[in-house]
């Protein structure tokens, strides 16, 4: 019988090689390489690639009514993009104990109010689900719970259902297949039966995966590739607030972020954030600016907290919590070189509230002024908004949706706006409801909101 042949691959990156390495030559993570054996292709009945395609005129496809499904949560349609796509095949991934168990378990009980729903839970047995829709009170009238996790069994205890929700992905596997569980083939594989198994059958199917020590799905990029979206949820453990980010979606927006908190009756949605990412304490002490954030289609007020302290020896230490590092290392180098304000000998800690990610370059005016406010010693108005980008020379580039981030200002009662000089021409029809003061360069944007404070 001739030998079967095999690889090592990596469990963290996916990378191979044909011997086995105590250090992964791709990713430089140590103990990580696995033997698998080469599986021959099976072929899968039903599947897409099953039957040939023929190539279609784009005018003679029929639009099929592809309605959204609501989750019962309005800010998990809104990540979505409006509600579940029918047939889509949709990965949910977090932290241990973030609670995609629970959020699952009440969107399944929500669904299940009209349509039949299958919860297979690979990782906890029925009692322990009971126990879960006990205390969330869920009491679906077509919510079936599988325990199992041998992928062909799921497939065929599938059938009859519209939704099903595989808790967990790195809990399935193929009988097929000689690796365990979890190791990159089974997942890679798995997700790609599940992927054929929505498209194919009609099915909805969620998919709960794991996320690695430095924070992304466990298992190889393909697992995100074949899903048509992926959604993060964060929250630090000790914080019953969670965030619920779009890092992936093919009939929506990947910038949509939806506010949760975790309550002991489950998962509650919070739908009105604006108290969320600021405190109504600002502008009592240095340090603390507001910014007006878009993530996806709406805009959100973050409030950003800068706190210095001289360096006692060696190197100063640089902390950003919620701010990109290299943004924060620049933003610190401009304001020393074009604001002339000294930064070498503090160690500097920056922190958006509520535990946000600013990933947008409109946040870098509130960051500096926040940090320029800490280091002076001198607190900005609480009723003072700032955005704009920044630039290596000091200058404070426009941004995009103005408008929609001057609106809000107005909206939540803010009294001051520093906005970048050349959004200025758009924003003038809004002087009557608010101060703007349009800034082309960082420090004007310094003396208007922090030396004035001072002098007055
Ligand atoms: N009785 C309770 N009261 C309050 N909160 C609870 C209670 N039981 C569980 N929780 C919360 O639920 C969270 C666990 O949620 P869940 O099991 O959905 O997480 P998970 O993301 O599925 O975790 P894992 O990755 O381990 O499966 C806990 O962190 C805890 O905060
Ligand atoms: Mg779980």
């Amino acid at each position: 019988m001739a030998k079967q042949s095999s690889k090592f691959v990596c469990q963290e990156c996916g990378g191979q090689s044909p011997q086995w390495l105590g250090k992964c030559p791709h990713c430089g993570k140590f103990g990580t390489m696995v033997e698998e054996f080469d599986e021959p292709i099976v072929e899968v009945k039903g599947s897409i690639a099953v039957s040939p395609s023929k190539p279609t005129l784009l005018k003679d496809i029929k639009k099929e009514n592809y309605e959204r499904i609501k989750t019962g949560f309005k800010e998990l349609d809104t990540v979505l993009g409006g509600g579940i796509v029918p047939y889509s095949i949709v990965l949910i991934g977090g932290d241990p104990g973030i609670g995609k168990s629970t959020i699952l378990t009440q969107v399944a009980g929500e669904l299940s109010k009209n349509k039949k729903v299958l919860y297979v839970s690979a990782e906890e047995s029925l009692s322990h689900v009971k126990l879960r829709c006990d205390r969330l009170g869920v009491i679906g009238e077509n919510f079936t719970v599988l325990n199992e996790s041998r992928l062909e069994n799921i497939e065929k205890a599938s059938k009859d259902y519209e939704f099903i929700i595989i808790d967990s992905i790195q809990a399935v596997y193929l009988s097929d297949l000689s690796s365990s569980a979890g190791s990159v083939a089974q997942v890679k594989e798995c997700a790609s039966r599940l992927m054929r198994l929505a498209k194919s059958s009609d099915k909805t199917v969620f998919v709960i995966g794991h996320v690695t020590k430095d924070g992304s799905i466990a298992g190889p990029k393909v697992l995100e590739h074949v899903m048509d979206t992926v959604l993060y949820f964060e929250g630090e453990p000790q914080d019953s607030l969670k965030i619920l980010r779009a890092v992936k979606n093919r009939f929506g927006s990947a910038q949509e972020v939806g506010v949760f908190e975790m309550t002991e009756s489950g998962i509650k949605e919070v739908v009105d954030y604006n108290g969320v990412f600021m405190s109504e304490e600002r502008g009592a002490q240095a340090g603390s600016v507001v910014t007006q954030s878009i993530s996806g289609n709406r805009c959100m007020p973050v409030e950003i907290q800068t706190l210095v302290s001289k360096t006692v020896f060696g190197m100063p230490r640089r902390m950003p919590i919620g701010v990109d590092y290299n943004r924060m290392v620049l933003t610190l180098a401009v304001l020393e070189r074009k604001a002339y304000i000294p930064f070498f000998n503090q160690d500097v800690y920056v922190n958006a509230m509520g535990g946000i990610k600013l990933s947008e370059p409109a946040s870098d005016l509130a960051v500096a002024l926040s940090m320029a406010s800490a280091v002076k010693n001198v607190p900005v108005d609480k009723t003072v908004t700032a955005f704009g980008e920044l630039g290596l020379t000091g200058e404070i580039r426009a941004v995009s949706f103005a408008e929609k981030r001057v609106l809000n200002a107005i909206k939540l009662g803010f009294k001051t706006v520093v906005v970048p000089k050349r959004n200025y021409e758009g924003l003038k029809r809004f002087e009557s409801q608010i101060k703007i003061i349009p800034v082309s360069h960082l420090y004007q944007a310094i003396k208007a909101v922090i030396t004035e404070e001072k002098d007055a």
